[in-house]
């Protein structure tokens, strides 16, 4: 594996793939990798002959009081794991290669971005978005693979490339679950013992609204029930919404739909969803 940190050097390397004409994988990351990460990776080998994995962590994706200067980073373990994975090259930018002085761009994706967590965290998808375009313009994918655990920016992604021609075959994956149900995540890290433990009322609560909803067809009482679930389990509730599964604007009849949530126990933001099939 070929660990790469300057965009001058990523584009010779890149071009020895194109120009044999090998299809290429993109792995966005903010690093800490886990193993819904490695999940990533081992669908991007399946999708591509070449696989390149990203580390940046994103300043432009973090609120000002949110965590970027205690996100986690392990990039030795993770360039351990990724080489182990057979990935061909880890590009991981220092924040001067990404933004240089007089960057000036900001992607916004209009409507999929503005509710749930777009409005619980002002900016952040502009940020998801302009860094996504630019890793996407430095590596030039055939394929890109982003987690469902992040499904409000699955969608943003999935918009974006459509409206900006981007041409890649965007893939989702899905949650890879702790055997508990606890959907793995870099912020785990931040949870003691006893929030760990009450953590599991997310994926627990929004299993019983799904099945609920699934059955009577009443979202509100569900949702409702899902709030107070997890405030009686000591969580901070951002919200817990059903919605159309592509545009997550309001469900509409026989069109897919997803419960998203997100919630905070002890200072920590988790995150989660879930499909809401017919039969439940
Ligand atoms: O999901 C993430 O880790 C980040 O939001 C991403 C897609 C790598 C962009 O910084």
């Amino acid at each position: 594996m070929q660990t790469i940190r300057r965009l001058a050097e990523l584009r010779p390397a890149l071009s020895v793939f194109w120009s044999a004409g090998e299809d290429i994988a993109l792995v966005p990351t903010m690093g800490a990798l886990h193993a819904g990460h490695m999940a990533l990776v081992a669908e991007a080998k399946l999708a591509a002959r070449r696989v390149v994995v990203s580390i940046f962590v994103n300043p432009r994706q973090f609120g000002a009081n949110e965590d970027l200067s205690r996100y986690p980073r392990k990039d030795l373990a993770d360039a351990r794991m990724l080489a182990e994975a057979g990935v061909d090259i880890l590009w991981m930018p220092s924040v001067d290669e990404v933004y240089p002085a007089g960057f000036a761009t900001t992607v916004s994706v209009a409507g999929v971005s503005e509710g749930l967590d777009g409005a619980a965290r002002p900016g952040h998808f502009d940020g998801v978005a302009t860094v996504v375009a630019k890793l996407f313009n430095q590596v030039r994918p055939h394929v890109a693979l982003f987690g469902e655990k992040d499904f409000q920016q699955l969608a943003v992604i999935r918009r974006m490339v459509a409206d900006l021609d981007f041409g890649i075959d965007i893939r989702g994956v899905p949650t890879q679950r702790d055997d508990d149900g606890l959907a793995l995540s870099s912020r785990n890290i931040y949870l003691v013992a006893e929030d760990r433990a009450k953590a599991i009322a997310l994926p627990r609560a929004l299993g019983v609204a799904a099945t609920t909803i699934a059955k009577n067809g009443k979202p509100d009482d569900a949702l409702a029930t899902a709030r107070d679930t997890l405030t009686a389990a000591g969580f901070t509730v951002d919200y817990v919404e059903l919605v159309d599964a592509e545009t997550l604007g309001k469900p509409a009849p026989g069109r897919p739909r997803r419960l998203l949530a997100a919630a905070r126990i002890a200072g920590t933001r988790l995150i989660d969803n879930i499909a809401v099939n017919e039969e439940g």
